[in-house]
C-alpha cells in the first residue's frame, strides 16, 4: 500500500433508480499511481468512472480529488471513454488538439505538444489524416495522445483497449506503459481483462460482479515491462481468476 497523502478519496455507493450497482466502495488513489480497477462487465466499472470524473453525482458518499470534492470545471481530469471518441470530421492532428482548445492553450505551445505526443504514440506521419483512413488501433491512439496531451490532475481509462484484437491490444499496452514512463500521471485504468490489469497496474482493485464491492487489493511489485509468461506473473494471474466471484468474462486476456 503506497503511503502518504492520497490524491483522490474515493467513498461512494450508487443506485439507478432502486437498483444497486455500486456496493459501499471505498479506495484512494496516490500521486503517479497506475491503479487498474477489474471487473466482470456490467458490474459498474463506467458508472465508477463518471462518479470518479464528476460527470455523476454517487447516491452516497463523495469523492475527492486533493481534498476537495470532485469538479470537473475545476479539475483537471482526462478520460478516454469507453466508445471510441474521434471526431471524424477533424484530422488526427486536429483530433489531439481538441484537449488543448478547451484549456485555451494555442499557437506555438499547442503546437510543440501536439508534436510531442503524436511522435510518442507514433502518429505523426498520420497528423493529417482523418478517422476513416486509420485503423481501430490507430483511433484508440489518438484518444490516448489527446488524453496525455495536458497536464492534468488525473487521467482515467475506461476499458480503452476492449474493442482491438489481441495484438494490438498487446502493442498499445506497451504504448501506454512507454507514456507513462515518459510523462508522469495519476491513471486509473479500468478493465474486464486479468492479464491486462496485471500487466499494467502498480495496484489493482477487484471489484465483484454486480452490485460490486471490492473483493481484493492487490499490490503488483513486479518490474515493468512485465514478463506475461514469468511464472510470478502466470502465478498471480491464476490467483485472481481463481477469486471465485469473477464471473468468467472478466478471466479473458490469452495472447
Ligand atoms: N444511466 C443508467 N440508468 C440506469 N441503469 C444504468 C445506467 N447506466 C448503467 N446502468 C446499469 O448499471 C449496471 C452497470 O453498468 P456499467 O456501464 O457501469 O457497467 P460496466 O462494468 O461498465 O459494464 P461493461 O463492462 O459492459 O462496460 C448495468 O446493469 C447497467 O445496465
Ligand atoms: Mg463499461
Amino acid at each position: 500500500m503506497p503511503v502518504g497523502k492520497p490524491k483522490i478519496e474515493i467513498d461512494v455507493a450508487h443506485s439507478y433508480d432502486s437498483i444497486v450497482v455500486l456496493d459501499h466502495i471505498k479506495f484512494d488513489v496516490y500521486e503517479n499511481e497506475f491503479l487498474c480497477i477489474l471487473g466482470p462487465s456490467g458490474c459498474g466499472k463506467t458508472t465508477m468512472a463518471n462518479l470518479i470524473a464528476g460527470l455523476l453525482k454517487p447516491s452516497v458518499g463523495t469523492v475527492k480529488l486533493n481534498g476537495e470534492l470532485v469538479n470537473p470545471q475545476k479539475h483537471n481530469i482526462s478520460y478516454v471513454f469507453q466508445a471510441r471518441s474521434c471526431l471524424p470530421w477533424r484530422t488526427v492532428k486536429d483530433n489531439v488538439k481538441i484537449a488543448l482548445e478547451i484549456k485555451g492553450i494555442s499557437g506555438p505551445v499547442a503546437e510543440e505538444k501536439i508534436a510531442n505526443v503524436l511522435q510518442i504514440v507514433g502518429l505523426q506521419e498520420f497528423a493529417d489524416y482523418y478517422p476513416n483512413q486509420i485503423s481501430g488501433g490507430m483511433k484508440q491512439r489518438v484518444a490516448i495522445a489527446r488524453a496525455f496531451c495536458v497536464e492534468g490532475d488525473l487521467l482515467i481509462l475506461d476499458e480503452p483497449f476492449g474493442s482491438l484484437d489481441a495484438q494490438t491490444r498487446y502493442v498499445m499496452q506497451m504504448e501506454v506503459l512507454k507514456i507513462c514512463e515518459k510523462m508522469k500521471r495519476t491513471v486509473i485504468f479500468i478493465t474486464n481483462n486479468i492479464e491486462e490489469s496485471v500487466f499494467l497496474a502498480d495496484r489493482l482493485i477487484v471489484l465483484s460482479s454486480v452490485p460490486a464491492r471490492i473483493i481484493k487489493e492487490i499490490n503488483v511489485n513486479f518490474s515493468k515491462p512485465r514478463n506475461v509468461t514469468h511464472p510470478d506473473f502466470l502465478q498471480l494471474r491464476t490467483s485472481i481468476s481463481n477469486l471465485s466471484e469473477i464471473a468468467q468474462d472478466a478471466v479473458g486476456g490469452s495472447r
